[in-house]
């Protein structure tokens, strides 16, 4: 059995947890202490990046094994991957861009997902088509915090959750903004801890960046999102 979505919020990746580890495993066997270690230091929404052919076979393994985690697929990038990862078991998606044939799908899912934009006329062309929560990608490289802070003026509506080059020390100018929910990352599950199995370290990391994540001030003692 997997665990609910949070109730107030089902139909939102952003409203999932404040940080969401952005993993690339290479082996299909390290998914599930790697996600149980992720749960434990207090993260439990992870996107398994599909970058590695051992990505579909994580996505499944948590899915089955790893209850209190809400496992989804990121970097889906074709309609035909969306069928694919939600029948793996992934139960939110996550795109670094996006087209009109990738949002149908997305949209036709079932679950929730985030269309990657980098630019403003992205963000409104995604809200033309009615949806109105995004990834920023590549978060640092397309112009950081100055840039996200530039669209609340003219774009309210549109939500986001940067990713890409960010790390403890960033994120929480970028939870601290208004229009931004959560941030993804990879910073708490570094390659050389995984090759070692050093679950508990990975486990620590999640934990540090849970911390930073409440400094901001933004969300409850649950970890929710504003
Ligand atoms: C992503 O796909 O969201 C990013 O590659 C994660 O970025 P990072 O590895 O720089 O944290």
């Amino acid at each position: 059995m997997t665990s609910p979505l949070p109730s107030s919020s089902a139909a939102s990746v952003l409203d999932l947890a404040p940080v969401v580890p952005v993993v690339v495993v290479s082996d299909a066997t390290d998914a599930v202490p790697l996600a149980r270690a992720l749960v434990a230091g207090g993260l439990p929404a992870i996107e398994v990046t599909l970058r590695t052919p051992a990505a579909l076979d994580a996505i499944r393994a948590i899915a089955a094994e790893v209850p209190s985690a809400v496992v989804g697929a990121g970097t889906v990038i074709t309609p035909e991957q969306v069928g694919t990862c939600v029948a793996a078991g992934a139960r939110f998606l996550v795109s670094p861009g996006w087209t009109d044939a990738l949002l149908v799908a997305m949209r036709g899912s079932g679950v929730p997902f985030l269309p990657g934009v980098s630019t403003t006329s992205e963000v409104v062309a995604l809200l033309e088509r009615g949806v109105r929560e995004m990834k920023f990608f590549p978060a640092q490289a397309a112009g950081g915090t100055a840039y996200l802070k530039s669209l609340a003026g003219p774009l309210p509506q549109a939500r986001f959750c940067p990713t890409g080059g960010i790390g403890p020390a960033t994120a929480p100018d970028y939870l601290a903004l208004p229009n931004v929910s959560c941030v993804g990352g990879s910073w708490m599950v570094p390659a050389d801890a995984v090759t070692a199995g050093d679950w508990a370290r990975i486990e620590e990391l999640a934990r540090d960046a849970v911390r930073l994540a409440r400094r901001d001030g933004l969300r409850d003692a649950g970890g929710t999102c504003r």
